[in-house]
């Protein structure tokens, strides 16, 4: 697989249907300050958010120029200087069940400026990139969505949900373990120095998950934020296990109590635990901070252990959404890099639109949860599971954490042979919910 990603041609395809509607498809030399600094403005543009300050883009010059940049653009405009479409990518990787990791194609920024809308430029960016990755051999592509109804007629299916977690801290008393470990204050600073090098101990267990770049951690870290009087709230929390080790941080804001002095609400930014003592430190410590009467967590698992550590349940409101996309464009390359929590053998035949899945496969999985995958005849073979579906439930279920009875009960997978459901369900499972905890 090429890491070239950044020079790789650009599709042909989308290039000819981009000039046929009057448009140039380019790549944006990141090196090229005025070029790439119009490109960084029209993302900004088109997400609906504040341009770029001086201070702030002069980062995001710096911390984004590493990314394969494209850009569409009207040379009829007054400036064509300013991409009417935008999309950046780079070769990342994502979590898979057996705490292993496979490439995946990260595709970020799409916008269309409003003036330019519906006339496939999103359609011609969106397949550029899918064409690109496979050509450079990359098995599946991967993103996060504003909206949701846009991706799966490019074959993404979410693999991987987060949710947003509201507990009234009044009603949630403290139930479960109190480690022995020691929780501290940190700068902000500091936070930011060792999150990443934890969160790369931890993203490894959890499927789903993606390393995160440098400008991200200094975002998430409040070191570039705009609201500089919101930044100044944040509070960094570091736990040390009882043999002094890190561990866990935590990253939070207090907000609100306008109304009511006592009546806070807590807002948790970042918690990486590494291990379940820091994970119950971080959480206790969360949950009893006075004068707050809620605290509320984004992007975090469905399947969080909190909700089993308090004394009533009922406490939580929590609204789950759909995070991680997924789309298979390599079934053997994808399907090998995983691990399996069971034998079987597996027939799929997978219908693929843009055909870069399509085709019927043999999965077969060994005792030790390694899969092989050859390509099938017209049978499935004797004694194998057998499921049609599409590229998209393909991607759905890749990381174990969509069960494919769901989607059987949903009529989006058909299986071949009776029984096919609960085999493939049980080798795909994952010990652990597949999550994400950040956007990309
Ligand atoms: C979303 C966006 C990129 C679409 O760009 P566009 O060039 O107008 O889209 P296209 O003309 O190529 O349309 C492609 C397909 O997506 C559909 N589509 C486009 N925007 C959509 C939306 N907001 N919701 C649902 N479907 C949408 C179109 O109907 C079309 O479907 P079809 O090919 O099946 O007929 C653009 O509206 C935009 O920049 N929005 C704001 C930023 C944003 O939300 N980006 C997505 C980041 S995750």
């Amino acid at each position: 697989m090429s890491t070239d990603f950044r020079t790789a041609p650009l599709d042909a395809t989308s290039a000819e249907r981009l000039a046929a509607a009057g448009l140039r498809y380019a790549l944006v030399d990141t090196a090229d300050r005025d070029a790439f600094s119009a490109w960084l403005q029209a993302d900004m543009r088109g997400f609906h958010v504040a341009r770029l300050n001086d201070e702030l883009l002069e980062k995001n010059l710096e911390g984004l120029a590493y990314r394969r940049t494209t850009g569409v653009f009207d040379d009829a405009l007054i400036d064509p200087v300013t991409p009417v479409g935008t999309v950046n990518s780079w070769i990342g990787e994502v979590t898979v069940p057996g705490s292993r990791t496979v490439p995946g194609w990260a595709i970020s920024s799409v916008t269309v400026a409003p003036t330019h809308r519906r006339k496939g430029v999103a359609r011609n960016l969106l397949e550029g990139e899918l064409r690109t990755a496979s050509a450079l051999g990359v098995p599946l592509a991967m993103l996060t969505v504003s909206e949701s109804s846009i991706y799966g007629r490019y074959g993404f299916a979410t693999a991987a949900m987060a949710a947003e977690w509201r507990i009234d801290t009044k009603r949630a008393k403290w139930t479960g373990p109190t480690p022995g470990g020691r929780l501290q204050f940190i700068p902000q600073e500091e936070f930011r120095a060792l999150v990443p090098g934890l969160f790369d101990r931890v993203r490894l267990s959890v499927p789903g998950e993606v390393p995160l770049w440098d400008l991200r951690w200094d975002q998430i870290a409040g070191l570039a934020w705009e609201d500089k009087g919101s930044a100044a709230k944040l509070r960094a929390v570091r736990y040390d296990d009882e043999k002094g080790k890190l561990q866990g941080l935590a990253l939070y804001l207090v907000k609100g109590g306008d109304d009511d002095f006592t009546k806070h609400t807590l807002e948790v930014h970042h918690l990486t635990a590494a291990t379940p003592d820091a994970y119950a430190a971080l959480w206790r410590f969360l949950l009893e901070v006075d004068l707050v009467s809620e605290v509320k967590a984004y992007l975090r698992s469905v399947d969080e252990p909190v909700r089993w550590m308090i004394s009533d349940m009922r406490a939580i409101r929590f609204t789950p959404s759909d995070h991680q996309y997924l789309r298979i464009l390599d079934v053997k390359g994808a399907l090998e890099a995983r691990s399996y929590a069971s034998s079987a053998m597996i027939a799929l035949v997978v219908t693929d639109e843009l055909g870069f899945a399509q085709g019927r496969f043999l999965l077969e999985i060994d005792g030790k949860g390694v899969g092989e995958v050859r390509p099938m005849q017209s049978v499935a073979p004797r004694g194998s599971a057998a499921l049609a579906l599409t590229v998209n439930e393909l991607s759905a279920i890749y990381l174990g954490g969509v069960p494919v009875a769901t989607l059987v009960g949903a009529g989006r997978i058909k299986e071949l042979r009776s029984g096919s459901a609960a085999v493939v369900d049980g080798a795909f499972r994952s010990p652990r919910t597949p999550s994400l905890s950040s956007w990309y």
